[in-house]
């Protein structure tokens, strides 16, 4: 199904964001995607239930939501990583998924090389080669790292070095899962500025961040709210911090009677 069909089709569980600017572009559709397993036990078990998104083109939108709701199982079906049991799925091409760990990331002995790893698979010149690594790298505000061996980089650098590469190969999603997790606070601000000057640099590049950490909220353009296996909420990031916000309250309101 292409992209137009997909709309059309869609156009019955259609998102409020969509309703009110009905040509914006979304660089990814999930509707009504279900992901079960079946356990050792033989029994079914159900990680996403009947769960629509749509992030518009060119934004940054981050996934929020409670520990073991189906954040990542979410990201992985919309990276291609998984298949999932039931819905439909429209992705822009190429896209790339970022994992949690940095030291999963890269896997070349220097910063050069890494990002330019991808590339291999095209018939690129050495000239073109070199200009993409280095505009990739700027992007990430890396430029002066290109000879930088990666054992000598911070987990955020390692971070934005994997971003690097998938804007060498032209990516037009970013997928990417709990990036600040294991960073301190100067490493976590400098992958996030990363992400969101590579879409201002590029223009049309969209990314999907997963995070836990509410903070982070004040650098997307819209957010997503997540809980037992489908979206329960979605769009202006302070609508969604206060949201969550008074779900915690009331939370702590429970626990304290
Ligand atoms: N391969 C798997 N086998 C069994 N359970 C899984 C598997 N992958 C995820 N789960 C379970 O599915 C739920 C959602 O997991 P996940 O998508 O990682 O959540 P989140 O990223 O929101 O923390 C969790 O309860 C997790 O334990
Ligand atoms: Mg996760």
């Amino acid at each position: 199904m292409n992209y137009s069909t997909l709309l059309r089709a869609s156009a019955a569980v259609l998102p409020p964001h969509f309703s009110q600017s009905p040509s914006e572009n979304y660089a990814i559709t999930g509707r009504n995607l279900s992901f079960c397993i079946t356990t050792k036990q033989g029994e079914r078990f159900s990680i996403l239930r009947n769960c629509s998104i749509w992030i518009p083109s060119g934004q940054l939108w981050m996934l929020l939501g409670p520990n073991g709701c189906g954040k990542s199982t979410l990201l992985k079906v919309l990276a291609g990583l998984l298949n999932p049991t039931d819905g439909s799925v429209y992705v822009k091409k190429p896209k790339s998924f970022v994992f949690q760990n940095p030291d999963h990331q890269v896997v070349m002995p220097t910063v050069e090389a890494d990002v330019a790893f991808g590339l291999g698979k095209y018939d690129l010149s050495r000239e073109e080669v070199k200009y993409r690594v280095t505009k990739a790298l700027d992007a990430v505000g890396m430029p002066e790292y290109l000879h930088r061996p990666v054992q000598t980089l911070s987990g955020g650098q390692k971070q934005r070095v994997a971003i690097a590469g998938a804007l060498a190969e032209a990516c037009k999603v970013l997928l990417l899962d709990e990036l600040t997790t294991f960073l301190d606070e100067n490493d976590q601000l400098g992958v996030i500025r990363a992400v969101k000057n590579s879409l201002a640099s590029t223009g049309d590049v969209t990314a999907l961040w997963v995070t836990h950490r509410l903070e982070e909220l004040e650098h997307a353009d819209g957010a997503v709210y997540m809980e037992d296996g489908k979206v329960v909420m979605e769009g202006d990031p302070s609508t969604i911090f206060k949201f969550i916000k008074d779900q915690q309250a009331s939370y702590m309101d429970q626990i304290n009677c």
